[in-house]
C-alpha cells in the first residue's frame, strides 16, 4: 500500500468541533450580533488568561495587530530596531505608521539578532530618535537572552514589542511569549500552530493602552461607541463574531495541538542529534510552539536539492523563516541601502523547515527524521 505524503500543513479539526462551529454560526446568524459580541469578549478573555496578561484584543490580522501596537508606542518618526529576518508584515507595519526601520542581523542559534547586536545598533546611535525593537520569535524559538534585551532595552528607555505570530504557547523562565516585553501581537493566519481563518490578536497590560488600542480597531471611536467620534487614527481592523468561535475551539485544544507538535520535534532531533546534524533548538524554553523546526543545511549541499530530494520521498517542505531576508526584498529597497546583513545573507537560503504539524503520527516523524539524516549526510 502506497503511504501518505506527509504535508507541512494540517488544519486540526475534528468532526464535532465543525458541527459545533456551525452550531455557533448559526446562533450568531440570528442574533444579528456579527462583530464584537460575546465570542469575541470569550475569546478575548480566554486569550489574555492563557497568555497570562491583563489584555487582548482581538483584530482581523496580526498586521494590524503590529501597527495598532506601533501606534500606542508613538512609534511614527522614530527609528525601530527590526529583525531583517523576518516576515513582510514586520517591517511593513512600522513602515505604515511612518517610522524608520534599521534591521538588524541575526545568529544561526536563534535565527534571531543577539543582545550584542541590539547592544551595537543602540551604542552606536542608529539613530537618535530611536523608540523601541520589534522583536520576533523566529519559528516560536525564544532567544535565551531575550530576558535580558527586554532589561537592556528598558533600562535605556527603548520600548520592546513582540511579534509572536510564530509564538503561541511559546514559554520561557515560566512567562509566556506575549506578555515578556510591552505588548505583542499573534497572528492566526491558517498555517499558525492555531487559527482563526484569518486573524490577529494583542496582549498587553497596560489600561490606557487597552482602551485606545480598542478604539484604533475601531475606526478610533472611544469606548465601544458606534456614533460618529473618531478620536484616534484608526482603522477598521476588528474580528468577526464567526472568526472568535474558530479561535474558542482552537485556543481550547492549543495545550493538545503544541502536545504533538512538541512529540514530533523530539523524534525528528532524535535522528538529527544522533546524526550530528545542527539545528536550532528550543530545549533551553519551557514550552515551545514548535511552528518551524529550522535544520541548517551543511556546507556542500543545498537546500533547494534537499526539498527536491525529500519530495521524491512523498515528504513535502513548507516556507522556511525567511529565505530573504527583508533588506533584499525589492518591495524594501531603500530602507538601510548599503548596509550588509551577512549571517542572515548566509543562513536564510541554507536552512530548511521539515513538516512539523499536529496532524503528524510518531511513525510519520521519525520517517521525516530518518530522511532528513539519509540527506543531508550523503
Ligand atoms: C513574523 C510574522 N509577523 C507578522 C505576520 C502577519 O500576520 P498576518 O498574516 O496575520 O497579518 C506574519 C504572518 O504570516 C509573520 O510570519
Amino acid at each position: 500500500m502506497k503511504k501518505q505524503p506527509i504535508k507541512p500543513f494540517y488544519f486540526d479539526i475534528t468532526e464535532e468541533e465543525i458541527e459545533s462551529f456551525a452550531e455557533q454560526s448559526k446562533t450568531i446568524l440570528k442574533s444579528g450580533r456579527l462583530i464584537l459580541g460575546e465570542n469575541t469578549a470569550e475569546f478575548e478573555k480566554a486569550f489574555a488568561e492563557y497568555v497570562g496578561t491583563k489584555h487582548a484584543i482581538a483584530v482581523n490580522s496580526g498586521s494590524s495587530g503590529l501597527e495598532i501596537l506601533l501606534r500606542l508606542k508613538k512609534a511614527e518618526n522614530t527609528t525601530v530596531l527590526v529583525p531583517t529576518n523576518t516576515n513582510f508584515a514586520t517591517v511593513a507595519a512600522v513602515l505604515r505608521v511612518g517610522g524608520q526601520v534599521q534591521y538588524l542581523d541575526m545568529d544561526e542559534t536563534t535565527f534571531a539578532p543577539s543582545l550584542q547586536m541590539v547592544k551595537e545598533a543602540v551604542e552606536k546611535g542608529a539613530s537618535p530618535n530611536l523608540s523601541g525593537v520589534l522583536w520576533v520569535h523566529i519559528g516560536g524559538v525564544i532567544s535565551p537572552e531575550f530576558p535580558q534585551i527586554v532589561e537592556y532595552c528598558r533600562q535605556n528607555g527603548l520600548f520592546v514589542l513582540e511579534d509572536t505570530a510564530h509564538a503561541h504557547g511559546s514559554q520561557i523562565n515560566g512567562v509566556q511569549a506575549g506578555n515578556l516585553g510591552d505588548g505583542s501581537a499573534f497572528s492566526f493566519f491558517p498555517t499558525k500552530v492555531m487559527t482563526t481563518f484569518e486573524g490577529g490578536i494583542i496582549t498587553l497590560n497596560d489600561e490606557e493602552e487597552d482602551y485606545i488600542a480598542r478604539s484604533l480597531r475601531n475606526q478610533g471611536k472611544r469606548g465601544m461607541d458606534f456614533g460618529g467620534l473618531h478620536t484616534d487614527f484608526g482603522n477598521s481592523t476588528r474580528m468577526t463574531e464567526i472568526h472568535a468561535v474558530l479561535g474558542r475551539i482552537h485556543l481550547a485544544k492549543l495545550p493538545q495541538m503544541l502536545a504533538r507538535r512538541q512529540k514530533c520535534y523530539q523524534l525528528i532531533t532524535a535522528s538529527l542529534r544522533e546524526a550530528g546534524l545542527s539545528f536550532v533548538s528550543t530545549d533551553h524554553m519551557d514550552n515551545a510552539s514548535q511552528y518551524k523546526l529550522i535544520v541548517h543545511v551543511p556546507e556542500g549541499k543545498t537546500a533547494k536539492e534537499i526539498k527536491s530530494a525529500l519530495a521524491e520521498e512523498d515528504i513535502f517542505l513548507g516556507g522556511t523563516v525567511y529565505e530573504i531576508p527583508c533588506h533584499q526584498q525589492p518591495v524594501f529597497q531603500g530602507v538601510c541601502q548599503g548596509q550588509n546583513f551577512p549571517r542572515a545573507e548566509y543562513w536564510c537560503p541554507n536552512h530548511i523547515c521539515p513538516p512539523l504539524t499536529s496532524g503528524m503520527t510518531d511513525e510519520e516523524a521519525k520517517m521525516v527524521g530518518e530522511a532528513l539524516v539519509r540527506h543531508l549526510t550523503h
